[in-house]
């Protein structure tokens, strides 16, 4: 509403009116393809593909496991595997068995959910290349074959895995 007074009383941005008051106010006339002489507010340009790319970040993190594989005998579908980005480990639970899945430069690995010392998540643990530290008190094992680094004593079961498709399958 505000658009059509303003063009009633200016004239059209390149229009007569507009041209004729622009010389008596010392005004230039509004350029059409600027949002210098409109109320209307236009959309800010684009920055480059930073956002782009963190959108589809933000994407792949929510994709769902794929369901058009069929997994290889005795493994279970569990991630899609663009859902966890290199370097980084999450828990999940499959059949109410909680397992954490590493992402190794590429390659996954899943390891038993549950801390040897004292039942941390591993899951919820950080990843640096293959060995991963317990949130609760810092253990840490290597997650391709379960050994602990901080008691030789101590192990966590592994599962073996299969990349079918866009699909993390693990064989519990
Ligand atoms: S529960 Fe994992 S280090 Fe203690």
């Amino acid at each position: 509403m505000a658009d059509f007074f303003q063009t009633l009383l200016r004239g059209r941005p390149n229009g007569l009116r507009s041209r004729i008051l622009g010389k008596i106010t010392g005004a230039r006339p509004a350029d059409p393809t600027s949002a210098a002489g409109s109320t209307r507010r236009e959309p800010p340009a684009r920055a480059p593909d930073v956002h782009v790319e963190a959108a589809e970040k933000s994407m792949a993190l929510h994709k769902e496991p794929p369901r058009d594989v069929t997994p290889p005998e005795g493994y279970e579908v569990v991630l899609h595997k663009d859902a966890l980005e290199k370097g980084k480990i999450i828990e999940i639970i499959i059949g109410g068995t909680a397992i954490a899945i590493a992402n190794v430069d590429g390659t996954y690995y899943a390891t038993s959910n549950t801390c040897a010392h004292a039942e941390g998540p591993l899951g919820e643990g950080t990843l640096e290349g293959c060995i991963v530290t317990c949130p609760y008190h810092g253990w840490k094992y290597d997650v391709r074959d379960g050994s602990c680094k901080t008691n030789a004593y101590a192990k966590v079961a592994t599962y073996p895995t299969q990349i079918v498709g866009n699909a993390v399958c693990v064989k519990l």
